[in-house]
């Protein structure tokens, strides 16, 4: 059994097959998908999922950064509503991304303080999105870890010192489809962290693992990620996955 520790299932590019691919999760072992919102407008597309399948579809609820702009008190007000509406398993996805546009810095570090602290008034996990942002999101997490926060770095692509510094922040790298793709050296860098320190997923509908890049990504194609750790750390598939099930079932309470 595997865990999809991160996938956008509900979206729109899942609009003609979505049963479908959640059927091809399942029959290849993925029973559990942990689903990470977006913004004020994916929620009631990601709640109706999750209560179609609430056996295997876990709902997160959080303000992403690409989302965060002029306007993020009263989407963080919207998240905060949910909150208290129903049962999520936990915030996400938050955090700085300045991939695209640097405009709202402060804006998403105020937003993902401020969600931190919702996570932890709710002892709940946070799910984060670091892209161009290692040092800005570690400085973050680093000055509000007081014990009590955990959760995951989701999509880690960072180098063997950064890897380093989440594990020492009692934190799980959740690896998805880049670990398998040619020249990503990340493979080099996980084999330098214990596998008991990582979560998989699949971030769909980006970033398919190796032989499906450049493809739609979906949960079934967390196999290839799970074959490629086996590889790395020498193991069997089993293994891997009896250990990285375990680890996601910790961190979410699943
Ligand atoms: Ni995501």
């Amino acid at each position: 059994m595997l865990i999809d520790t991160h996938s956008h299932i509900y979206s729109e590019d899942f609009i003609h097959d979505r049963d479908e691919a959640l059927q091809r999760a399942y029959d290849n072992g993925v029973k559990k998908i942990i689903l990470p919102n977006i913004d004020s407008g994916s929620i009631k597309h990601m709640l109706d999922l999750t209560d179609a399948y609430p056996h295997l579809c876990y709902p997160l609820i959080g303000l992403h950064p690409t989302s965060v702009d002029e306007d993020y008190k009263e989407e963080l007000e919207a998240i905060e509503y949910w909150l208290n509406k129903r049962k999520f398993f936990g915030i996400g996805e938050i955090g700085i991304d300045l991939y695209w546009d640097k405009k709202y810095i402060n804006e998403q570090k105020d937003a993902f303080r401020h969600q931190i602290k919702l996570a932890k008034s709710h002892n709940l996990p946070i799910v984060i999105h670091v892209r161009n942002s290692f040092d800005e999101t570690y400085q973050i997490v680093k000055e509000e870890q007081d014990g009590s926060l955990r959760g995951a770095f989701h999509c880690f692509t960072g180098t063997a010192e950064e890897a380093q510094k989440v594990v020492e922040l009692g934190f799980y790298l959740g690896i998805g489809g880049v670990l398998t793709f040619k020249n990503s050296n990340l493979d080099e860098v996980i084999s330098s962290v214990n596998i008991d320190k990582l979560v998989l997923e699949t971030d769909a509908p980006y970033l398919s693992p190796e032989p499906k890049r450049g493809k739609r990504n979906e949960s079934s194609y967390l196999v290839y990620v799970a074959q490629k750790l086996a590889e790395i750390y020498n193991i069997s598939v089993t293994r891997v996955a009896e250990i990285t099930t375990t680890n996601a079932r910790g961190l979410f309470e699943i």
